[in-house]
């Protein structure tokens, strides 16, 4: 079935992919429940940028956990390569992780502080226990330095000592470590000054070229995903609403055109932040029974707000609106 799958032009494919996360309002509070991601089928395509864009809450980090399966999924798989991730044993899913690797928004928030550059880009090896003597750690350092394009001679330098930038090549250099083949970045530059966030762009562009890497590129700024990204999947309160084929493919869900108005700014690496769209947001743990962008939505009808609309997939576009724009 690998084999078979191998030759797929999807290097993951997520079916049918759910969270839902209990909570309790206070100690002796009502438990309750909310869909952070609901019933998500998404291709992953090799060697191509696919993007997740939507405002702060509507599940992104969520759907990249569950997708390299760091968080256990409610409902649905996961296929890496053909291999459903949820069938692996640990041993199996260990090796398999190499192969896929997660790019943080603050590398630093999973690496210890007091490590150096050289000791945080050996630590990737370590964990996976492969030994290396003096000669090969320094030249593992050296040759990961110079793909992300860092100075050498920051090898002992520390976390406090770099810059914002630094920082995240550091992080991309962890995530390059062992050589994997998908990567996810979750809002890899979303804390960068605007000229830094280029410069991260033009690497992992790089990157992506030279290392032939497929990625799944999370963010909230639109603009930076349509300059970056190949496909472009649109999230609303934890549900796929549109899957665009290409950048510059004309959205047609109501939410999706709403995105696109409110990011004005001409220049993609200056559009920080989704505008405030206007109209309520539902609880996420209390969702309406039809469409959850009815509230907000000016093109809803009676039925929008009775019957949830199901993503109907259209060769490479996908929707989810009973009222599509033409
Ligand atoms: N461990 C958890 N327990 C309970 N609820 C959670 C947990 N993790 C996330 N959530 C909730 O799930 C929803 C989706 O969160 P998630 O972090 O995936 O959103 P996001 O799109 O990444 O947002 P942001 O743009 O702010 O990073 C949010 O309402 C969040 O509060
Ligand atoms: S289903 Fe109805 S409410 Fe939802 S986006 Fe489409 S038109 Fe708007
Ligand atoms: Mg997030």
């Amino acid at each position: 079935m690998a084999d078979a799958a191998a030759k797929s032009a999807n290097l993951v494919e997520v079916r049918s992919l759910s969270k839902v996360f209990a909570t309790r309002a206070s100690l002796f509070g009502r438990q309750r429940s909310m869909t952070a991601v609901g019933d998500v089928t998404l291709d992953i395509p090799r060697g191509r940028v696919t993007g997740v864009v939507g405002e702060s809450g509507c599940g992104k980090s969520t759907l990249a956990r569950l997708v390299l399966r760091l968080l256990e999924a409610s409902r649905g798989q996961v296929l890496f390569d053909g291999v459903d991730l949820a069938s692996l044993p640990g041993s199996a899913l260990r090796r398999l992780r190499r192969r896929m690797q997660f790019v943080f928004q603050d590398p630093y928030s999973s690496i210890d502080p007091r490590y150096s550059i050289s000791r945080a880009l050996l630590e990737p090896m370590r964990v996976q226990g492969k030994a290396l003597d003096a000669k090969q750690s320094t030249d593992h350092v050296q040759r990961l330095m110079a793909m992300v394009g860092l100075n050498p001679a920051l090898a002992r330098s520390y976390p406090h000592q770099l810059s914002g930038g630094q920082k995240q090549r550091v992080g991309i250099g962890r995530a390059l470590a062992l050589q994997p083949e998908f990567l996810v970045l979750d809002e890899p530059t979303a804390s960068l000054d605007v000229s830094i966030q280029a410069q991260i762009v033009a690497l992992l562009e790089k990157l992506k070229q030279d290392l032939g890497l497929t990625y799944l590129f999370i963010s909230h700024d639109l603009g930076l995903i349509r300059y970056f990204c190949d496909r472009i999947v649109v999230m609303y309160l934890g549900r796929v609403v549109e899957v665009l084929p290409t950048a510059s493919a004309p959205p047609r869900h109501p939410y999706t055109r709403a995105l696109m108005d409110s990011t004005f700014e001409p220049d993609p690496l200056r559009r920080r932040v989704i505008n405030r769209l206007s109209g309520e947001i539902p609880d996420a743990f209390n969702l309406p029974p039809g469409c959850a962008y009815a509230p907000r939505c000016p093109n809803a009808t009676g039925r929008c707000r009775i019957e949830r609309p199901e993503i109907i997939f259209d060769g490479e576009h996908a929707l989810a609106c009973h009222h599509p724009l033409q």
